[in-house]
């Protein structure tokens, strides 16, 4: 093996601080090297460009550039590296990229791993990304989201983990350790509340209670920030009025001064620009001064810090010691992740890294164990006598919309499309497979129906996949309606008026909604972004090989106009009472999801039974046990996710009507059964008060387990003592 390789080899193995240098060593290092830099160069640390028309070789060359983004091949990247290299100090680059279901073999998108409750098979997911993306070159991906999202009208929601601040805690801590060990330093985003903006309108404000904020959209940040991240990025929407670029109370309070983060922020795409739209700049000297005050250390694209800083500094407006500040904790990073003398990337090596065949391998798994099957009247497993099927839908045979947004540099050539999956599974079983699309993915016209209609006629099944193309989600995918789009809908009604029975598989990033048409429906199947493998994962869903385990991360509405839609809400005054309207709830349509959170069905059934809290009575040290037996009644093997929600019924703020606090997945044999003991650390009932105060309240607690947020088997224990921690 060369050196190169066998440094590649190494480095795919070990954390980022591969330098073995003690943090003493690496802070010397930096000083040193800062007191050798002008200012023109430690501002151009602070410097993020990107590829593009704005990218400027000259200023990389004087070394007055600290990173680059969207650079992704090998030899570019090996070429703006040794470019950086002719600079006075040689500084390497930080090279970034969205890396989020993979860089080149595609997983499911984030909110569908969530879908998992395999916090384990993110972590692996992100490691393969990671490897991937760090042979050829890149080192710093724009992930995870830790964006707690509560709006599937906000098409970001699919880069994130859904709506449980528990689920998101896990998620991000996974990824971000996952990414790392695969060679990336991350970067938790957007920080903070950008997943709050009203109306799920994106880029729009966030107005979130000072309680809320840190009971459910800090959590994941915090945990990502304990998982080693590198990196935070500024979100681009304002808090309460404050954009994240100069949210100082956030950015040097809460993060740095309360979490004790040592990374550096880095602003979001043109974010310290952006300041004087959002009005709280007046120029671009004004923006640059504020974002760096306010705790911003690196500027993405805008290039204002370069254009702005040294006259700021001259006029004596900024101290240059922010500036040493921000150029430090840059250069930190750097070191700690062995950046300095590591080779460029080598071609050969990093064709060699990607798309191996366990990669792919597990790609398929993750797809199979993400996707929900929702609705199923005896129609899945497909049986014996099925002997042909009706695939209709555009994103069924293209490679590219199974991908999802921002799917790095996966390539829909290398995607086993679902028509191939489903081609390959049936052709083994001696199943024939007609393909008629219908449409085209936005199914704007419907000279396509026809055939597909008459494929459906000739068929025994068909599998309908709909939903939305990929560039309908993600940033900028904003909807008002959750209706599949196009003339879809118009398209299911053809092939349910055939009388045969229609599958729909949705491939989308957020919960779509097939009004009445779902009671006509035989199967409902929530596919995502299944990514590279989701044809064969699918097929082995639908035909049995394996039984469908996913469950739902969000809550489904039944209407648009119920979102945001929770189940962990906040209680009313005024609980739901059918009989009496002024209780809470809508005239013209029930409060209750269509599916629930944490639902999912599989090909049996689970019985929860014999519910023992083991530890009734708690002090806040504690950790509560509460045990619960699951039964597989079917007679499929199936694997559920057995869930513990809790609700605090008297606090001084009021507490979520439940809380998911515990799950674990267990794989059962028809038949058998398995008790499933819970843990929960009592600190982890507790809440903040709206002053900040982070409070664990003695007195009794309600526990439920179950297969979904509409767990019935119920418990009760109690926490004594308390604990009471003051806001800094
Ligand atoms: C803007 C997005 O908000 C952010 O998430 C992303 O990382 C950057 N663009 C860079 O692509």
């Amino acid at each position: 093996m060369s050196r190169r390789l066998a440094f590649l080899a190494l480095a795919a193995l070990l954390p980022l601080s591969a330098a073995a240098q003690t943090p003493a060593e690496i802070d010397r290092r930096v000083e040193d090297l800062l007191g050798r830099m002008t200012l023109e160069e430690k501002i151009g640390q602070l410097h993020l460009g990107s590829n593009g028309p704005g990218f400027r070789p000259d200023q990389v060359r004087r070394g007055f550039v600290g990173g680059l983004m969207n650079f992704n091949d090998a030899p570019d990247v090996a070429r703006v590296q040794a470019m950086a290299r002719e600079g006075r100090n040689g500084i390497p680059l930080l090279i970034g990229l969205d890396i989020l279901q993979g860089f080149r073999t595609i997983f499911p998108v984030p909110l569908a791993q969530a879908a998992s409750f395999d916090p384990a098979m993110a972590r692996e997911a992100a490691a393969i990304a990671a490897r991937e993306a760090s042979a050829a070159g890149v080192n710093w991906t724009f992930a995870p989201m830790a964006d707690l999202s509560r709006d599937p009208r906000w098409g970001r929601a699919v880069e994130g983990s859904g709506e449980d601040p528990l689920m998101n805690r896990l998620f991000t801590a996974a990824r971000v350790e996952g990414f790392r060990a695969g060679g990336l330093a991350t970067s938790l985003k957007h920080f903070v509340g950008y997943g709050g903006a009203i109306g799920g309108r994106d880029y729009d404000v966030s107005e979130i209670g000072p309680g809320d904020l840190r009971d459910l959209h800090l959590p994941a940040f915090k945990s990502g920030v304990e998982a080693g991240a590198e990196t935070v990025m500024a979100s681009l929407n304002a808090l309460d009025g404050v954009p994240g670029a100069v949210n100082e109370a956030m950015l040097n309070g809460v993060l740095r001064r309360d979490w004790g983060f040592r990374g550096f922020v880095v602003s979001d795409w043109d974010g310290v620009k952006e300041l004087m739209a959002h009005g709280v700049a007046a120029d671009g000297a004004e923006a640059s001064r504020r974002a760096l005050m306010a705790g911003v250390d690196m500027d993405m694209e805008s290039g204002l810090f370069v254009r702005h800083l040294p006259d700021e500094i001259a006029a004596g407006r900024v101290p240059v010691s922010r500036v040493d500040e921000a150029a430090r904790r840059i250069l930190r990073i750097k070191m700690e992740m062995g950046l300095f003398g590591r080779p460029d990337p080598d071609p050969v090596a990093a064709s060699r890294a990607i798309m191996l065949p366990e990669s792919r391998a597990k790609a398929r798994a993750a797809a199979r164990d993400s996707m929900v099957l929702l609705t199923n009247r005896g129609a899945l497993p497909f049986a014996p006598g099925v002997r042909s099927i009706a695939l209709v839908g555009a994103m069924a045979g293209n490679g590219a919309d199974q991908l999802g947004p921002h799917a790095a540099r996966g390539w829909p050539d290398e995607s086993v499309t679902i028509r191939r999956g489903l081609e390959e599974r049936a052709g083994r079983a001696g199943v024939r497979v007609a393909y008629a699309p219908g449409c085209d993915a936005e199914c704007r016209t419907t000279e396509g129906f026809a055939e597909a209609v008459r494929a459906a006629g000739e068929a025994d099944v068909v599998v309908a996949v709909m939903g939305e193309p990929r560039t309908q989600s993600g940033e900028g995918a904003s909807r008002v309606s959750l209706d599949l789009p196009g003339r879809q809908g118009e398209l299911l009604d053809a092939l349910i008026a055939t009388g045969k029975p229609v599958v729909v598989v949705l491939m989308t990033g957020r919960p779509l909604l097939l009004g009445p048409r779902l009671d006509r429906v035989a199967g409902l199947v929530m596919a995502w972004y299944p990514g590279t493998e989701g044809g064969p994962a699918l097929a082995e869903l639908l035909f049995g090989d394996a039984a469908p385990s996913g469950r739902l991360p969000v809550s489904w509405p039944r209407h648009v106009g119920q979102v945001p839609l929770t189940y962990n809400r906040l209680p009313s005054g005024r609980p739901s009472a059918p009989d009496n309207r002024f209780t809470l709830g809508y005239m013209d349509e029930s409060l209750e999801p269509l599916f629930p959170f944490g639902f999912g069905l599989s090909y049996t059934a689970f019985a929860y039974s014999d519910l023992t809290v083991l530890t009734p009575r708690a002090g806040v040290e504690d950790e509560i046990r509460v045990r619960v037996r699951v039964t597989n009644t079917g007679t499929r093997a199936g694997r559920e996710v057995a869930q513990l929600y809790v609700r605090d019924p008297v606090a001084t703020r009021s507490r979520p009507v439940r809380e998911l606090k515990a799950f674990e997945a267990v794989r059962l044999e028809p038949g058998e059964s398995r008790e499933v003991t819970f843990r929960v650390a009592a600190s982890d009932l507790g809440f903040h008060l709206t002053d900040g105060t982070f409070v664990v309240e003695p007195g009794a607690f309600q526990v439920w387990a179950g297969g979904d947020a509409r767990a019935a088997l119920e418990g009760r224990f109690e926490v004594v003592g308390g604990l009471r921690r003051a806001a800094r």
